[in-house]
């Protein structure tokens, strides 16, 4: 693999012993992976494990204890607009309607357009996520959890950043909104060298829309284990995808994962020296270490 466009090198986050009193927490440590220009990653692992703080820290939202993130060659430090964020809490700015939460992004990111221009643009991403016809005009909290969430993503691809960076982006969503969302967000993605990085808890989701999912083991001393290649060829129809060769292989993987190896595989004495993520690919029957098979009826829980 090349240097990549997004490199995380020995990232770490420590907190220390609450005034004094129980342990210092390593939240995770030797945590690497690169991230090739237009590619779609997508990160599951248990809660707690520390995705989002990695996502906070790829935005330059947060400091790792250890470590760094070099994007384009140069290290990333504080937030950019090269960056598109949509947070697990939505992050709106409560006194701003949803409109102005999207203009407000799209004008700081597009200095030299009108204001019609900017409205227009910020317009067609408020529709491509049904909250247009009213909607738009209220302020965040006279909105639903769905709907801030949507205004959040809409403010996100509206500033058509190079990287985009969701953190359970659709959690809050039914599951038809949920479907409609996920195809826009693959449409924009497919029609840009846009680079995805994503959480999600949602294996079927993961599968859907990622070129490689990455399996995080549980904390403390979480890492990044495993970077598991979807293999499934694009453009994919949502109802064919489950006849693709590889879509079970790649499901009982990281069902299996979740519901059993992210456990035996924690602490720190079962890292790797080099801590980069082993790859897994079906592609190749070499390398095909099909789950048992009754991992498929693991129930995956949060
Ligand atoms: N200020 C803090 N002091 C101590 N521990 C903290 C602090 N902030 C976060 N943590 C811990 O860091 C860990 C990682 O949190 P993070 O939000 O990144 O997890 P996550 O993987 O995104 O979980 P979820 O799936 O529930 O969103 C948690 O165990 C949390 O308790
Ligand atoms: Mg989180």
């Amino acid at each position: 693999m090349s240097n990549g466009f997004l490199s995380i090198e020995a990232l770490a986050k420590r907190f220390p012993a609450q005034n004094g009193e129980g342990e210092p927490l390593t939240v995770f440590e030797n945590v690497n992976f690169r991230i090739e220009r237009g590619e779609f990653v997508c990160i599951v692992g248990h809660s707690g494990c520390g995705k989002s703080t990695i996502m906070n820290v790829l935005a330059g939202l947060d400091e790792a204890t250890e470590g760094v993130v070099i994007m384009n060659g140069k290290e990333v430090k504080g937030p950019s607009l090269d960056r598109g964020v949509v947070f697990q809490n939505y992050s709106l700015l409560p006194w701003l309607s949803a409109l102005r939460n999207v203009t407000f992004a799209v004008e700081a990111r597009n200095r030299a357009w009108t204001k019609e221009q900017v409205r227009a643009h910020s317009y067609k991403y408020l529709e491509l996520v049904g909250l247009t016809g009213g909607a738009e005009h209220r302020k965040p909290a006279q909105l639903s959890g769905g709907m801030r969430q949507r205004v959040s993503i809409a403010r996100a691809f509206a500033i058509q950043p190079e990287l985009l960076l969701l953190d359970e982006p659709f959690g809050a969503l039914d599951a038809l909104t949920r479907g409609t969302i996920q195809d826009e967000l693959l449409k924009i993605w497919q029609g840009t060298d846009q680079t995805v990085f994503m959480i999600t808890h949602d294996v079927d989701e993961a599968i859907y829309l990622a070129d490689r999912v990455l399996l995080m083991t549980n904390g403390p001393y979480a890492r990044v284990a495993e970077s598991v290649e979807v293999g499934i060829p694009r453009p994919r129809a949502r109802d064919e995808i489950v006849e693709h060769p590889n879509y079970y292989k790649v499901r009982n993987h990281l069902v299996h994962f979740l519901a059993r190896r992210s456990k035996e595989m924690a602490g720190r004495e079962h890292a790797t020296p080099t801590g980069r993520p082993e790859t897994v690919s079906f592609d190749d029957p070499e390398k095909e270490r099909p789950a048992p098979p009754q991992a498929a009826l693991y129930a995956i829980t949060r």
